[in-house]
C-alpha cells in the first residue's frame, strides 16, 4: 500500500483533533479503507501545542514552502480559519497539485468560485465538509445521497454557541446578556461573539449548503441575515404559551416560482418539529426532499474531536478518489440576481406596548387590514394602564409587514414595537 502524505496548516483545537485522530485511528483507516496516511510536515508557530500533542518537531515548520516543495505531500489540511493567509496558502497548495481539505466557512463562502478555480488548474481536490455542521455529515448527503429528489428546503440549528444562549434563556428564564456572560466565562462564547450572535457564522454554512441544495451558486450577499442579541426572555415566554421554540434558524427555500429564498433569523417554530428538540450546543439540519420527503441530520457542530473526524473523513476520501471531481452550478457569480427572491414570505409574531384604552385593537388591526395581512390570533397582557399585545400573523410578505409596522409605529395608542419575530 502507498503512503499518503498529508501536511496539516494549524494545530488548533480542530487541527489537534484531527492529528489525535490521525494518529490513535492510524491502523484501523488502513484496514478499513486502503489509505495509509503519513503525516509529513506541520506548519504552527506555538511549540506549547507541538508538545503537549507529542507531535515530532522535526515536522513543524512557520513555512509554508516546506509543503508546498514536498511531492510526496499530495493532501493538505487547513486550520487556520479567517480569510489570509489561509487563502493565499490554499491557493498555492491547489496550484501546486496538491489536494485541499478544509473546515474555513468564511473563506470558502466568500471565495468558492476562485478556489475551485484553482484547484481545476492544478487538478487537485477541494473538500470541505468540516466547514458545515462539525462532525455532520451534511455536505456528502447532500453531494452524494440526494440525486433522487428536488430539495425544496434546507433549514438548520447550524451554530451551536447561540443554541446554548437560546435553550438556556428559555429553560431557565434568563435574559441574553447574563446568558452571553456565562458562556465567554465558561468558554463556550467567544470573547468577541459577533461572528456567533449576529448570525454570520451560520450565514457562510448556509451560503454553502444551499449552493450544494439547489445547484445555484447562493453569494453570502444575498442571504438575509439577522442575530439573536436583541432578543428577550418575555418574547421565549410568550412563545411557549403558543406551543413555540426559538431557534436561530438558517433557512433556504426553493419558492413556487422557482427561485432561491435564503435567509437567517431567529424564528418561532413549533415544539412539535424535530429542530426544537435540538438543545444546547447540539446542531442539527432538516432537508425537505421532494421524494424522500424530511430527513434530519443531527450532532456536535464545533469541538476537537467531532470536526477534526470530518477532516479526517475528507482525507481518506480525497485519498481514495482517482480523479476528483467539482461542483457545478446552474448560475455563474456574475449573474445571480434572477435566481433570488427578494422578498420573503412567513407567519409572523409581533409584539407591541399600548395604551389600555378602547379602540387600540381597532385601530392597529385597520392598518394590518388595510394591507391586506390576515391576523391568526391576537393576545393582550394588562400591565396597570399599558399592554402588551401580541399579533400572530397569517403567511405574509415581508415587505408587507415592514410597511405596517412604520404606520402601526405612528400610532398615538402604540407606545413601541416592541418584537418582530418569525414564524416558521
Ligand atoms: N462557532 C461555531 C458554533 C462553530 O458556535 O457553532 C464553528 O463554526
Amino acid at each position: 500500500m502507498t503512503k499518503t502524505g498529508v501536511a496539516l496548516l494549524g494545530l488548533g483545537t480542530v487541527g489537534g483533533g484531527t492529528y489525535r485522530i490521525l494518529k490513535n485511528n492510524y491502523e484501523s483507516i488502513k484496514l478499513n479503507y486502503g489509505v495509509d496516511i503519513e503525516i509529513r510536515h506541520i506548519i504552527e508557530k506555538d511549540m506549547k501545542k507541538v508538545q503537549e500533542l507529542g507531535v515530532d518537531g522535526s515536522i513543524v515548520s512557520c513555512d509554508i514552502e516546506n509543503v508546498i516543495n514536498d511531492p510526496e505531500i499530495k493532501i493538505v489540511a487547513e486550520f487556520f480559519g479567517g480569510i489570509e493567509p489561509a487563502k493565499s496558502y490554499i491557493i498555492k497548495c491547489l496550484l501546486a497539485g496538491k489536494t485541499v481539505v478544509t473546515a474555513n466557512k468564511e473563506m470558502f463562502a466568500k471565495y468558492w468560485h476562485e478556489l475551485q478555480r484553482a484547484a481545476k488548474k492544478g487538478r487537485a481536490g477541494l473538500y470541505f465538509e468540516a466547514s458545515c455542521v462539525g462532525g455532520v455529515p451534511i455536505i456528502r448527503t447532500l453531494t452524494e445521497s440526494m440525486q433522487g429528489n428536488n430539495i425544496l428546503c434546507i433549514m438548520g440549528i447550524v451554530n451551536g454557541t447561540t443554541n446554548y444562549i437560546l435553550s438556556k434563556m428559555a429553560d431557565e428564564g434568563l435574559e441574553y446578556k447574563d446568558v452571553l456572560k456565562e458562556a465567554q466565562k465558561l468558554g463556550y462564547a467567544e470573547q468577541d461573539p459577533t461572528a456567533d450572535v449576529e448570525g454570520y457564522d451560520s450565514m457562510y454554512k448556509l451560503s454553502i449548503l444551499s449552493s450544494l441544495a439547489f445547484h445555484t451558486r447562493v453569494p453570502v450577499d444575498k442571504i438575509y441575515r439577522e442575530g439573536i442579541s436583541s432578543i428577550s426572555k418575555t418574547d421565549i415566554e410568550f412563545g411557549k404559551r403558543f406551543g413555540y421554540t426559538l431557534k436561530l434558524l438558517a433557512i433556504g427555500k426553493r419558492t413556487h416560482d422557482n427561485k432561491i429564498e435564503v435567509r437567517v433569523h431567529p424564528a418561532f417554530i413549533s415544539n412539535k418539529h424535530p429542530l426544537a428538540a435540538v438543545k444546547g450546543s447540539f446542531n442539527a439540519v432538516h432537508i425537505l426532499g421532494d421524494n424522500v420527503g424530511d430527513i434530519m441530520l443531527y450532532g456536535r457542530g464545533a469541538g476537537d474531536l467531532p470536526t477534526g473526524s470530518a477532516i479526517v473523513s475528507d482525507i481518506v476520501y480525497a485519498a481514495q478518489q482517482r480523479k476528483h471531481e467539482y461542483t457545478s452550478f446552474r448560475n455563474t457569480l456574475s449573474s445571480p440576481s434572477k435566481y433570488f427572491s427578494k422578498d420573503f414570505e412567513c407567519e409572523y409574531y409581533i409584539r407591541m406596548t399600548v395604551k389600555d384604552l378602547p379602540g387600540v385593537i381597532a385601530s392597529v388591526s385597520s392598518v394590518f387590514g388595510r394591507l391586506k395581512i390576515s391576523i391568526n390570533s391576537i393576545q393582550q397582557e394588562l400591565m396597570g394602564d399599558k399592554a402588551y399585545v401580541i399579533f400572530m400573523l397569517h403567511k405574509t410578505h415581508e415587505s408587507a409587514v415592514k410597511k405596517a409596522m412604520s404606520q402601526i409605529e405612528k400610532l398615538s395608542v402604540v407606545e413601541s414595537v416592541d418584537s418582530i419575530i418569525r414564524v416558521e
